[in-house]
């Protein structure tokens, strides 16, 4: 008879026990979001916000320095597109990449605007339409055809914003 009530309280010590961790981990408050969202509208602002392709798999690019800890275009030319200094790996000052910025009069093209033919031999290779090599901080993206469309499209799409 003893033994029955132990077994009872032993398993009613275990059910509060669970019940308390259940309790415990549902009512931690979430941890601040520290990455961008993984849902996005569309292919070209997943590449542009986290680097991530077609096939669901982080892009192939080069890393040298900032470019190793991952992300997509957002890390350094910003959310927005607009660019600015950024404070990593001893800072550097990333372009404006929205599509306005990019195909408006460029003092690295003679005061021309580039076509999107100059913007993909940029991203891809690394090289601006005079055949300057672009600082190899800029990683140079793998992109295929449509990742390179929809990435544009997203350019484009950042003027509107
Ligand atoms: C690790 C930082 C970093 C990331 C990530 C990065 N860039 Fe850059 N990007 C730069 C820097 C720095 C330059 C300027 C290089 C120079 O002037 O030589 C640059 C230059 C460029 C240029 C040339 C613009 C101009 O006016 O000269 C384009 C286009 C560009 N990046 C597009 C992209 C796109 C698209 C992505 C994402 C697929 C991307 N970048 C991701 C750092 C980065």
């Amino acid at each position: 008879m003893r033994s029955a009530w132990l077994a009872i309280l032993g398993l009613l010590i275990v059910v509060t026990g669970i019940a308390g961790i259940i309790w415990t981990v549902s009512s931690r408050a979430p941890a601040p979001r520290t990455t961008v969202s993984t849902e996005y509208t569309s292919l070209g602002a997943r590449i542009y916000a986290g680097g991530v392709g077609e096939d669901g798999r982080s892009i192939p690019r080069t890393t040298i320095g900032p470019g190793m800890m991952g992300g997509g275009c957002a890390r350094c030319h910003g959310i927005d597109g607009g660019g600015g200094y950024v404070r990593m790996m001893g800072g550097f000052e990333a372009p404006d990449i929205r599509y306005s910025a990019l195909t408006s009069p460029h003092e690295d093209h003679d005061g021309e605007g580039w076509s999107d033919r100059d913007i993909r031999r940029a991203i891809v290779e690394g090289v601006e339409p005079d055949g300057e090599e672009l600082d190899p901080v800029m990683p140079r993206w793998d992109l295929t055809g449509t990742e390179f469309q929809e990435l544009l499209d997203y350019l484009k799409e950042l003027d509107r914003r």
